[in-house]
């Protein structure tokens, strides 16, 4: 059986290798203008191995392959049919981004969105062996940058290489694609449709049988009909409104299968997005081919760039302005060249020894990530485009970018550019690049690289695609609410991040700024624990009190002994955290709600009136465990006691979440701030040395994320060096 099925399709490849031999077409791309409009347009008449084009310009997931001319999106007959082709997802993608939407219209909405045109040839084949069954579908996709182009994990079958189970739907896929859907799921409206899929695959609203106009998708009888069809998809980005064409041969009809309102601006996110195909197979499976693909695709450029300008200036001004350009340039080196050789006489060396107490060399730091070169960067943030930008805070701004990746597929990340090159700046830079470098966590958001060049310092994170955790509490409408289940493994997240900040790790290290926008949420809603540079970039947050002068208002989040001490330690950390399981839970911020009254009292009357459970969010509707919402709920009163000799470890936190040890008991009600309190216990319980916990009640008053207590005599410059020396001690403490 399962030789004969490799024998039929490879027949059949062969086939369709023999007729149509195509002379040898050139896959093309290049730009133009046309009234006014500046474009991209490539073409590929077919798709073989050995054009350049096809690998420089292509990116393909793990399972897409190019054979017999076209782009296998899921693999064709492989060794073992019944093995190879099942349960299968892939995707291949155009590799260059497009810029899809530009904030400078004076029309309207204020949006420039590009617009689009594009026809494929398609070819879904299935099985010969069994002719009943075929799956499930291919899709055109254009999908935000953020969107890798392997498919997630679960998305074969119904959920056609584009999400899974616990994804589809979510906005933060970020994706509109066309699907060619050949399996009839309980939602779809039969075995033979086209629909328009944003966010997820339930296309049913805008679904079109294909049926009624005699295609047939993945035929059966593939003597009569080889199973390809033509399709063009058209997007107007000034009416907003795309269109769907679909016929056997390549004359495109007049009337539309698919004339649906889209605005692309609003789908997908920070403005770059990709243009591919995206395929699965089921039980029941076919090939899903695309055999030929031009695409024309409107060129927006950031607002600011003056490109468009120079076109329209005369002759004798483009002579001025390049005799100027040259003299600039000129002077440019020369400065550049002077202030390169004034560096290497040992401005370096001096930096460093500012830094770190004595000269190290920060290149010989071991485990270093990739450096980057500045100019990748650049070209990655779209000339740090405006709608690149992920955030900002007082050491600089942070920006998605697409990068090269290690095995030369384009990856997301997040570029954290320091502002300038002043002494704090290069401080900030140096610290965090030593500290965050040494740790490794799941539930840490990873340093994957960095750049220092030209006086330019930049730090090159994982790109988190959920953005943070404050946007999924309290973010409003746009963005979804999380579940039960991804709460409390947020929680369980942070927690476990921060009992290896505080006993795992070879340094302590004292995070200081447990906060729900410094949670970063990954692809699959896990918790990374932001560095406190990018994470106060993501802040969109007003009442963070980072940035604040002095302590004053709304500081759900700072344990009430700081305000005494100016002193971070493990203790005002697990404060941190009380404040954000109570978040978490209760949906509502810690402090600043519209009724004026704080969370933690709130909670703890609830808890002291027995009715501790009315504090969860009501927008969970109920969709929640009892017996795991009343745990986190003590949980996090337990975290805030006043006293922070009171309140948990990390250990013990932990165990409380994964159930092994009971919920904490905490008083019916909110005991009394004490000052001075008892002295923290000394930590015999979790067997550490006398030198930590003594290391644990460091000053750190001004670090550049630290908050300021006003009574705190230190300047910036002086705990600077405190911290740097912290660092490189034995049982100094590493504040992040
Ligand atoms: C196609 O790939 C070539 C070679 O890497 C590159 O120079 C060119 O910019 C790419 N074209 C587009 C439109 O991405
Ligand atoms: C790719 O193919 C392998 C081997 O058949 C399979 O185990 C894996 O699940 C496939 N990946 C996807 C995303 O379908
Ligand atoms: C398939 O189509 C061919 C050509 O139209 C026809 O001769 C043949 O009988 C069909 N086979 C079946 C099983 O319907
Ligand atoms: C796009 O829509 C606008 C406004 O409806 C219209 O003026 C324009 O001609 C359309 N463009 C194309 C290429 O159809
Ligand atoms: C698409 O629908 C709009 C609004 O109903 C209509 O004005 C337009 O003519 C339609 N376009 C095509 C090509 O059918
Ligand atoms: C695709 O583009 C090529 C080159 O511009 C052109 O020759 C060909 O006719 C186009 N194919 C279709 C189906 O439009
Ligand atoms: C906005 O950008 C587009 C694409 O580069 C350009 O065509 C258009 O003229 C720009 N509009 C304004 C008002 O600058
Ligand atoms: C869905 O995909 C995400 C990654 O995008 C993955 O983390 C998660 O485990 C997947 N869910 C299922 C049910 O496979």
């Amino acid at each position: 059986m399962a030789s004969g099925a490799i024998f039929l399709l490879l027949t059949w490849c062969a086939s369709v290798f023999l007729l149509f031999p195509s002379a040898h077409a050139q896959a093309t791309i290049f730009t133009s203008t046309i009234d006014g409009k500046e474009s991209t347009t490539f073409s590929f008449p077919k798709f073989d191995k050995s054009l350049i084009q096809l690998t420089a310009n292509l990116t393909f997931s793990s399972n897409a392959t190019i054979t017999q001319d076209g782009l296998q999106i899921t693999p064709d007959s492989g060794n073992r049919p019944e093995v190879f082709l099942v349960n299968q997802a892939g995707r291949v993608f155009f590799t260059s981004p497009f810029v899809i939407w530009a904030s400078n219209s004076t029309a309207g909405d204020g949006k420039h969105v590009a617009s689009f045109s594009t026809v494929f040839k398609v070819n879904l084949f299935r099985s010969n062996l069994n002719k009943k069954v075929k799956g499930e579908g291919l899709t055109f996709v254009v999908a935000s940058s953020s969107v890798g182009v392997e498919p997630p994990h679960g998305s074969h079958g119904g959920y056609l290489g584009l999400t899974n189970a616990s994804t589809d739907g979510d906005a933060g896929n970020r994706f509109v694609a066309v699907e060619l859907d050949t399996v009839k799921q309980p939602y779809d409206i039969d075995d033979n449709h086209v629909g328009l899929d944003v966010n997820g695959v339930r296309s049913s609203s805008s679904a079109v049988s294909l049926t009624p106009l005699g295609i047939q998708l993945a035929p059966t009888n593939t003597t009569a009909d080889d199973g390809s069809c033509f399709v063009w998809v058209d997007y107007n980005g000034t009416s907003r409104r795309l269109l769907v064409f679909i016929a056997k041969n390549d004359i495109k009809p007049t009337a539309t299968v698919i004339n649906a309102s889209l605005d692309l601006s609003t789908v997908l996110l920070g403005r770059t997005a990709h243009f591919g195909f995206s395929a699965s197979t089921g039980t029941t499976y076919q090939l899903n081919c695309v055999r030929m693909w031009n695409m024309t695709v409107e060129r927006l450029h950031d607002g600011s760039a003056s490109i468009t300008k120079n076109a329209s200036l005369s002759g004798w001004k483009i002579a001025v302005a390049a005799a100027a350009a040259a003299v600039a340039l000129a002077l440019f080196a020369a400065v550049y060249v002077l202030k390169r050789r004034r560096r290497r006489d040992g401005d370096d060396d001096e930096e460093q020894n500012n830094v770190f107490g004595k000269a190290i060399d920060f290149r010989k730091i071991p485990g270093l990530p990739k450096e980057f070169d500045y100019l990748e960067l650049r070209r990655g943030t779209n000339n740090f485009d405006e709608g690149m930008k992920l955030g900002q805070g007082g050491y600089g701004v942070v920006y998605r970018a697409t990068v090269v990746g290690d095995d030369g597929r384009s990856v997301d990340v997040a570029v954290k550019q320091f502002s300038g090159a002043n002494t704090k700046g290069k401080e900030d830079f140096f610290a965090e690049l030593r500290i965050i470098n040494c740790l490794r966590h799941r539930n840490l958001v990873k340093l994957v690289g960095w750049c220092r060049q030209n006086g330019r310092l930049l730090l090159v994170y994982d790109y988190m695609p959920n953005s943070s955790l404050d946007r999924h509490l309290f973010g409003g409408s746009e963005s979804e609410i999380l579940n039960w289940k991804q709460r409390y493994n947020v929680v369980t997240g942070v927690a476990s991040a921060l009992n290896y900040l505080h006993h795992e790790y070879d340094q302590m290290v004292i995070h200081r700024d447990i906060k729900p926008s410094n949670i970063m949420l990954d692809s699959a809603f896990n918790a990374r624990l932001g560095d406190f540079g990018l994470a106060r970039a993501l802040d969109s947050d007003k009442t963070s009190y980072t940035d604040m002068a002095g302590v004053t208002g709304t500081l759900g989040y700072i344990a009430p002994e700081c305000f005494h001490t100016g002193r971070a330690t493990r203790e005002s950390d697990v404060f941190g955290l009380g404040a954000v399981v109570l978040e978490v839970v209760c949906g509502r911020r810690v402090s600043g709600n519209d009724d004026g009254c704080s969370l933690l009292e709130r909670v703890w009357k609830l808890h002291g009136g027995r009715r501790i459970l009315d504090a969860v969010d009501e927008r969970l509707a109920g969709e929640f465990d009892e017996v795991e919402a009343e745990r986190l709920l003590l949980l996090g009163l337990a975290c805030s006691q006043p006293n922070p000799g009171e309140r948990p470890r990390t250990r013990a936190i932990l165990q409380i979440l994964n159930g092994a040890a009971p919920p904490p008991d905490v008083p019916p009600s909110k005991p009394a701030f004490m000052w001075p309190a008892m002295p923290v216990a000394l930590e015999g319980d979790d067997g550490e040395s006398e030198t930590r916990s003594s290391s644990s009640s460091m000053m750190l008053t001004s670090s550049s994320s630290s908050f300021h207590v006003s009574t705190s005599p230190r300047r910036r410059g002086g705990s600077r060096k405190l911290r740097a020396e912290q660092v490189s001690s034995e049982h100094g403490v590493a504040m992040v």
